[in-house]
């Protein structure tokens, strides 16, 4: 039996966090919400509490029947997690003088204590909370103080319940991750068997026996989630499976030639599909950015289920879908939000069942999986790409030269962002490992590409726009382009990225040069919210 941690949500921004923090110690966890714990479910080693975007004594707040789990198995409240086991145990939680935010200092914490294993004297904590705890319950002792809070950590006397007001999943609490370990590994005795070689071996028997000797349709899209799908089906299945690779005319230059042969070289059983010529003519004229989406979203279905029914025996639709695009997420509202599966358009009659061999898994993972599998890393690394392609990347009507000449000045910027090395230490290079980029760390430091220290990077072409320009003795007169690129961990939220001043110029200046029909590059300095990552 596998073994698993659950981490019951309460609403907070950095929940999925702690989970990618539990797994990083190679072990299972699930995310469910605050009221879904699984009685019963033998296979539970520890429960954590997360945080909220509630105070305990809001009306609405999220509460939940701590018997459910208490002096059954060890417990660790976070935040307002640790409120809560001190509100519902008869301690008192109220208003803080101030917002206690940002960085503290453990000054006083139980050396002996079995959470603070390891723990070195002023260890640094993050806060980040509006109430604090003024008593805690009977029973209970205070285990950790900085210099503003006093409950900072306690622990119950007498069953296995930890709480804690910082935030040990968040970078700024530098000892956060022994925190962790110690209460999953040593408390809830991980046996941490949960890696990407477990994963792969597991997933491929699963996959065997629940597919056995059927047809499995796959529609690939180039990036690195459908890609590892694939390449785990095809180790468990082989020719049974089929992959459609669906050609837009949309994607960066030369991208499908490329991809196609990197799944050759994989030795995916891969059609590829060249439809351009009819999302051009549908798209002809269209400028509206939603109806631009539905063009390409019907059509896209229509050329997918086409193909997908020449495979006349299929009985699987297998799919990328990843763990984060399931896990029901509570926003403040109380209200949850599912995340909607691109499943939808295909036909009832084909009677596919849906098969999803990354469902358990956050992005960092796969790429963890991917690497297992022996993928190539410029396969795995590949930067979030949205299925409407350069489509929403285009200001107005889409026109065949358009997208040439955005692909010409997109090809300039990512291969100017693969090439350019920049150094990174301390938290910015934790970041970066964290997200699975393979580098090595030498004397504090790692050298990583530009590319690899963004999330996400994008040319838009402003062909609504013209501008005057000079060139050689000629004026121009001529379109600019928007260069992207911003950090995230998720992207429900982004930052602008500070890219290097000197790669900027060099890239204005070869995109000017080079690309016909562009004279001039922007460099967009908004973040997410309010904006969003693409432009439309
Ligand atoms: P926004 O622009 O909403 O994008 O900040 C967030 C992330 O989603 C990607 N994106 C899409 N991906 N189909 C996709 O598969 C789409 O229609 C789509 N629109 C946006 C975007 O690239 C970013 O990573």
């Amino acid at each position: 039996m596998q073994q698993k941690i659950i981490i019951l949500d309460f609403g907070s921004q950095t929940t999925q966090l702690i989970g990618r923090r539990v797994r990083e110690l190679d072990t299972f966890c699930e995310i469910l919400p605050y009221n879904k714990f699984p009685v019963g479910d033998k296979s539970v080693i520890g429960v954590i509490l997360s945080g909220s975007p509630f105070s305990v004594h809001d009306p609405e707040a999220f509460k939940v029947d701590l018997s459910q789990f208490v002096g059954h198995i060890p417990v660790l409240g976070i935040c307002y997690g640790a409120q809560f086991i001190s509100y519902a145990g008869g301690g008192k939680v109220e208003k803080a003088d101030s917002r206690e935010y940002g960085r503290a200092n453990l000054c006083e914490f139980d050396v002996d204590n079995p959470l603070f294993k390891s723990f070195d004297r002023n260890s640094q904590v993050w806060m980040s909370h509006g109430d604090t705890i003024t008593a805690i319950p009977e029973g209970f002792k205070c285990i950790a103080s900085t210099a503003n809070v006093k409950y900072a950590a306690y622990a119950s006397l007498t069953q296995p319940v930890w709480a804690v007001q910082f935030h040990p999943e968040v970078f700024h609490t530098t000892q956060g991750t022994q925190l962790l370990k110690n209460f999953v590994v040593d408390i809830c005795h991980s046996k941490q068997d949960w890696s990407a070689a477990s994963f792969v071996d597991t997933t491929v028997a699963e996959l065997k026996a629940q597919v056995g000797e059927d047809r499995v349709i796959l529609g690939l899209s180039g990036g690195v989630d459908s890609s590892v799908a694939a390449v785990l089906l095809n180790r468990a299945i082989g020719k049974n499976l089929t992959c459609i690779f669906v050609d837009h005319g949309m994607l960066r230059k030369n991208e499908f030639r490329d991809v196609m042969h990197d799944y050759e070289c994989l030795g995916l059983n891969v059609i590829g599909v060249d439809a351009s010529e009819k999302f051009f003519a549908d798209l002809a004229g269209v400028s509206d950015p939603e109806q631009k989406r539905k063009i390409i979203g019907r059509d896209f279905i229509e050329v997918f289920n086409a193909e997908a029914k020449k495979i006349k025996d299929a009985k699987w639709l297998a799919q990328g879908t990843i763990y984060p695009d399931r896990i029901e997420s509570l926003n403040i509202t109380g209200k949850v939000i599912k995340s909607h599966h691109n499943v939808g358009g295909l036909p009832k009659e084909m009677h596919l069942s849906l098969c999803e061999p990354l469902k358990w898994l956050f992005k960092d993972e796969v790429r963890r999986v991917g690497r297992q599998l022996g993928m190539p890393e410029h396969l795995i690394t590949r930067h979030p790409f949205p299925g409407p392609g350069l489509a929403v990347r285009i200001l107005g009507d889409i026109t065949p030269e358009k997208v040439r000449i955005l692909q010409d000045a997109d090809d300039i910027y990512i291969r100017g962002l693969r090439e350019y090395k920049v150094k990174l230490s301390g938290e910015e290079a934790r970041r970066v490992l964290a997200a699975g980029v393979p580098a090595n760390m030498k004397d504090g430091e790692i050298e990583v590409s530009l590319y690899d220290q963004i999330w996400q990077a994008c040319t838009i072409l402003l062909s609504t726009v013209r501008s005057v320009g000079v060139m050689g003795d000629e004026r121009t007169y001529e379109h600019p382009v928007a260069l992207r690129a911003v950090t995230s961990t998720d992207a429900m939220t982004a930052d602008w990225a500070h890219l290097p001043y000197d790669f900027m110029a060099k890239v204005s200046n070869e995109i000017i040069n080079k690309v016909r029909g562009v004279n001039r590059v922007c460099y967009d300095i908004s973040s997410k919210p309010p904006s969003t990552i693409e432009w439309e």
